[in-house]
């Protein structure tokens, strides 16, 4: 399968590349960034795995060569933050990173499958499905918001409350809502390790705070020199691999991601009900499948505090999403 990288020479875009490039399902892999894809791209094919590696800048059609074929696009282009900044801060500038990435994806590769990392993800999801919307070749099971971070940032989290740093690969956490602050809902009682009673409540908050504002903590570590890139490229492979097995025929696959609840009407109105909002867009455990989204799960039994949680994220995520299609909409 052919995976195309867009933002390719970035502090995310390179790490992820090298993953990719490590998998043995990419057959071929596409780099394309303003600066540097080529050279990027010349130093991954060194590496003796079969992938063919091809990279693009945006002259002489870059853009549409590098699409050209793609079963899978992953966007990490645009911005990163710094001290003092929110996601939503970083829209004045990836809003139209995004949108003309979109554009080009629409008439290229409308077919491919596209995951988004640029933030705010919350609001840049929806650009891309208005864009492929104009052009009409939206397919909502085939746009995916990239999530994962969060969810390893949960196993990483939560191993270090229970004492055991070697639950970190196994122990898994529903990451529910969205991709920035209070959106971001991590359903504790659904570890698959259950939390033992002997660790505080305050612990708990402490740790769905931490998980909430995990990305904060590396933003001010980073002190201007950017927000997560290599956490990032090792969720952001681990999510893309999950979809190229799945798109390969394998079933059961299940991961949270921010996905147009219209991919599953079914699945995504008992998802609506469940939250008792018209909520376009939420980062919901997905079942993959060949054609993208295959079923979006429900919330299953959550407890008290985690409604609570679901209440404050809703409206800050409509608001979000409304921002992102208003964009699209509004004259550049
Ligand atoms: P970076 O600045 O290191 O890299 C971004 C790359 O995008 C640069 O190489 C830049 O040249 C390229 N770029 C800019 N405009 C482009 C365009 N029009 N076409 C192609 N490439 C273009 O930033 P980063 O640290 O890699 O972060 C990238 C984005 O990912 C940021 O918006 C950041 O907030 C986001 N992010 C998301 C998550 C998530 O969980 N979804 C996690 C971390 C970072
Ligand atoms: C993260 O969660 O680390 C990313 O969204 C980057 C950021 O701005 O925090």
């Amino acid at each position: 399968m052919k995976a195309v990288v867009l933002g390719a020479a970035g502090g995310i875009g390179q790490p992820l590349s090298l993953l990719l490039k490590s998998n043995p399902l990419v057959t071929e892999l596409g780099l394309y960034d303003i600066v540097n894809a080529p050279g990027v791209a010349v130093d991954l094919s060194h590496i003796a795995t079969p992938a063919k590696v091809e990279g693009y800048l945006p002259a002489d059609d870059g853009l549409k060569k590098v699409l050209t074929g793609a079963d899978v696009v992953v966007i990490p282009a645009g911005i990163p933050r710094k001290p003092g900044m929110t996601r939503d801060d970083l829209f004045k500038i990836n809003a139209g990173i995004v949108r003309d990435l979109a554009t080009g994806i629409a008439t290229t590769a409308p077919k491919a499958f596209v995951l988004v990392i640029s933030n705010p993800v919350n609001s840049t999801v929806p650009i891309v499905a208005e864009v492929f919307k104009k052009h009409g070749v939206f397919d909502p099971k085939r746009l995916f918001g990239v999530c994962t971070l969060d969810v390893v940032r949960a196993s990483t989290f939560v191993s270090e409350i229970l004492g055991d740093r070697s639950l970190a690969t196994s122990i898994k956490i529903p990451v529910v809502g969205g991709h920035s602050g209070v959106t971001i809902v991590p359903l504790l009682s659904q570890s698959t390790h259950p939390i033992p009673s002997s660790i505080s409540s305050s612990t708990i908050d402490t740790v769905i705070n931490r998980i909430q504002f995990g990305g904060d903590e590396i933003v001010k570590a980073k002190d201007g020199a950017g927000s997560a890139t290599l956490s990032m490229a090792f969720a952001g492979a681990e999510f893309v691999g999950k979809v190229l097995r799945a798109k390969g025929g394998e079933k059961g696959i299940v991961a949270p991601t921010f996905v147009n609840l219209i991919a599953d009407a079914e699945g995504g109105a008992k998802l609506k009900a469940e939250l008792g909002a018209e909520v376009e867009y939420f980062s919901a455990p997905v079942e993959l499948g060949v054609e993208g989204v295959y079923k979006i799960n429900g919330l299953g039994t959550i407890s008290d505090s985690e409604k609570k949680l679901i209440q404050v994220a809703v409206p800050e995520l409509i608001t979000n999403i409304e921002k992102g299609v208003s964009f699209v909409g509004a004259p550049k």
